[in-house]
């Protein structure tokens, strides 16, 4: 990151909102998801003080916020990073604000006032009796979390993907970005032509932007600040290329991704992975450098080739098998936005590859590298993993319809020992064993699992056409 503030990466993620929004809830299903402890400030004040409706009555609302502003500041100063769902009127607290400013990512979790009061309403919450002061108490504090709120959120998958400054926005706002300079493929800036008084520099179409002489020429051409924000409005590859380029560039610069196909939706935008390919290999000369924003807009997809969709649904099926939702079936904006908060959720839990909980973002992709290098690149990263989640769904013991309806893969013409020499040199292989992501069930990765080498070998010689 280039000790860079992105996201909820390395500090705490806050919920903050009224009453009812559900933060409780929310908070613990993100914790769970990305690993992290959770802490609900409520609940720990009256773990210690007792029942707050007590607390109001007996000390009164003064003396209850200063208690809340202790468990708070104690909550926002662990250094194991945490979730931390906050009362409602925590932010009232002008030090609070501020502890929050330096020690966390805030999300605000939106509710609507009618939905709040039937939720909190009349229950046991001492500033829930009536709706009318209800209603009002919630206007009034608005403005209060907006001030707070580094984004804002509706459940979630709202919450994973604010928690990286993911926004998925049903159409275009992506010029809210405001950069110092756009990097954009030629022939997506040529279909979605954009107004901006920025200087625009373009990139080919395809790999051929991920080389050594193009990054040479986006830093030679590049009049950015130390401080400014370079934008990437293309595909994985423009992505790649201009996050490495501000991970380079003066020893890194901010940047935004703006992906307009459906692999940089779902998958390349996010994660903070950036590089180059070299001769000898692909993405080969690379950095971590999460983008501060990626704003996803689904209905640039209308353009995309079919060619170019497959391989996105290739993508797509393989973050629904991994988290157990059918998002193939939904459309464009709830694909997009189910796939970006699971590969979100991930990298918040293993933001550097670090722990191994990012391996399992590589289910089909151990058999699919081997068949891709087995066919001299020639075979389609799309059509790669295809066929790399029919074996991994085989040894998995689960059915492969929806990898036969959806993408209808075919056995390739390659060689099948040099497919299973590159298997052998997969870079999670640890004493010579092949490492596999497999599933116990749909939602349910393991990693990593040793098979006996023959029944690995039987299912690449499966994928393959003799
Ligand atoms: N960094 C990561 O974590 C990560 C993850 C997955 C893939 N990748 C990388 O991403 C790259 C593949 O990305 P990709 O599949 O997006 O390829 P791409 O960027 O080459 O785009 C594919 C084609 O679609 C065209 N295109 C883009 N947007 C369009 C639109 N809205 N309408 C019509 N045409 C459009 C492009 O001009 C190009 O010809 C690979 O280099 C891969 O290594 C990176």
């Amino acid at each position: 990151v280039v000790g860079r503030d992105v996201g909820a990466l390395g500090k705490h993620l806050a919920l903050i909102g009224f009453m009812g929004a559900g933060k409780t809830t929310v908070g613990r299903e993100v914790a769970a998801r990305i690993g992290r402890p959770f802490v609900d400030t409520d609940e720990e004040v009256e773990r210690r003080h007792g029942p707050i409706t007590k607390l109001f009555a007996e000390r009164g609302e003064a003396e209850f916020r200063a208690l809340e502003e202790v468990v708070v500041a104690e909550a926002l100063s662990a250094t194991e990073p945490a979730v931390i769902a906050l009362g409602g009127g925590a932010v009232l607290s002008e030090a609070t604000r501020e502890r929050l400013r330096m020690a966390a990512h805030v999300v605000h979790l939106l509710v609507d006032p009618s939905d709040a009061w039937s939720r909190a309403g009349g229950a046991d919450r001492p500033l829930a009796t009536d709706e009318k002061s209800f209603v009002r108490l919630f206007e009034e504090r608005l403005p209060l979390y907006a001030e707070c709120a580094n984004a804002s959120a509706r459940g979630t998958e709202d919450v994973l993907l604010g928690g990286l400054g993911v926004t998925v926005v049903a159409v275009s706002t992506g010029v809210s970005l405001s950069p110092d300079a756009l990097v954009a493929d030629q022939a997506v800036l040529a279909l979605h032509p954009l107004d901006l008084t920025c200087p625009v520099l373009t990139v080919p179409s395809g790999e051929s932007a991920k080389r050594l002489d193009v990054v040479e020429r986006l830093w030679d051409a590049l009049e950015v600040d130390r401080v400014g924000t370079l934008v990437a409005y293309g595909g994985g590859t423009t992505t790649d290329v201009t996050g490495f380029v501000a991970a380079t560039y003066k020893r890194g610069v901010d940047w935004a991704a703006w992906p307009t196909t459906l692999v940089g939706q779902v998958d390349a935008a996010i994660g903070g992975k950036t590089g180059i390919d070299l001769e000898t290999g692909k993405n080969l000369a690379g950095a971590f450098h999460y983008p501060s924003r990626v704003v996803i807009d689904p209905k640039l997809l209308e353009t995309l080739p079919p060619e170019e969709r497959r391989a996105g649904l290739a993508e797509v099926i393989k973050t629904g098998l991994l988290a157990g939702g059918p998002f193939w079936e939904l459309d464009d904006e709830g694909m997009v936005r189910g796939c970006a908060a699971y590969k979100a959720s991930v990298c918040l839990a293993d933001p550097f590859e670090e722990t191994g909980r990012r391996a399992v973002l590589n289910l089909g992709h151990t058999f699919a590298h081997a068949l891709e290098a087995a066919s001299g690149y020639e075979l389609r990263h799309g059509d790669a993993v295809a066929l790399g989640l029919l074996a991994a769904l085989r040894l998995s013991g689960l059915p492969t319809d929806v990898v036969e309806d959806v993408l209808a893969p075919k056995p390739v013409a390659v060689d099948l020992d040099a497919a299973w020499a590159a298997m052998r040199r997969d870079k999670k292989n640890r004493e010579g064993r092949i490492r596999l992501v497999l599933l116990d069930a749909p939602g349910r990765p393991v990693f990593p699992v040793e098979l006996p080498e023959a029944e690995v070998r039987a299912a690449l010689a499966e994928l393959v056409r003799h």
